[in-house]
């Protein structure tokens, strides 16, 4: 039985294409092994609060001094407990602004923990949690991945470090672009998202 999570950071609710998107590929892993445990964190609906002063201390380590700093080092242990357990994970992350969501940033600033997700070695940076499968989902209004805007792309290096920094090297990224070009160029990018969710999550029909 596999174990699934999914990230999705989506302000937009029911309207968001990247959620969309992250629910097709949902369904494939769920064809793909129909007892699959699955846990999902919804940032846009339950957005995980932002660092501030108790809980950047509280994540930096050491003990809690404080109620708000117990809160925070919990939180932060729940959401590294569930990428712990994950064999697969799954994002889906819209570009705001160049970048990511900030709510999937406040979710990044609680499981990049110094000790527990990645240390420090003489030789530099490791990452604890290797060995995981990840799938990143974008969506964009613009064309970033090739042209004259591909510099102004904040969103797909970032993720690439966050995950690399906390050993996640097995990553496949699925952009749907364009989706701000018009409404055929639009359902083209979803389409071409969608056959290329299905190409990552090819599975075997029963015979
Ligand atoms: C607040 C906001 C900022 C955005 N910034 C950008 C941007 O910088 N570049 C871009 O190509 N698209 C931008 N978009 C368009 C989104 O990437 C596009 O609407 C995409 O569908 C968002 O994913 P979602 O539907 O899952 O929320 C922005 C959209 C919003 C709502």
């Amino acid at each position: 039985m596999s174990n699934i999570l999914v990230v999705t950071s989506s302000a937009l609710g029911g309207a968001s294409v990247s959620t969309r998107l992250v629910e097709d590929a949902v369904a494939a892993l769920r064809r793909q092994d129909p007892a699959a445990r699955i846990v999902t964190r919804d940032l846009g609906a339950q957005p995980v609060p932002h660092l501030d002063l108790d809980s950047a201390t509280a994540i930096r380590g050491g003990e809690p001094q404080n109620p708000a700093q117990a809160a925070a080092q919990a939180l932060s242990d729940e959401l590294i407990a569930e990428l712990e357990a994950a064999d697969t994970i799954v994002i889906g992350a819209p570009m705001y602004n160049f970048g990511i969501a900030s709510t999937l940033k406040a979710w990044f600033d609680h499981v990049l923990r110094a000790g527990v997700t990645f240390r420090y070695t003489e030789r530099g940076p490791v990452g604890l949690l290797a060995g995981k499968r990840v799938v990143v989902i974008e969506t964009r209004g613009g064309l970033y991945s090739e042209g004259p805007a591909a510099p102004m792309d904040s969103q797909e290096p970032h993720l690439r470090t966050l995950l690399g920094f906390i050993g996640m090297t097995d990553v496949t990224f699925i952009r749907a672009e364009k989706l701000a070009f018009g409404p055929e160029a639009r359902e083209q990018a979803i389409d071409a998202a969608r056959a290329r969710i299905g190409e990552a999550f090819a599975y075997r029909e029963a015979a």
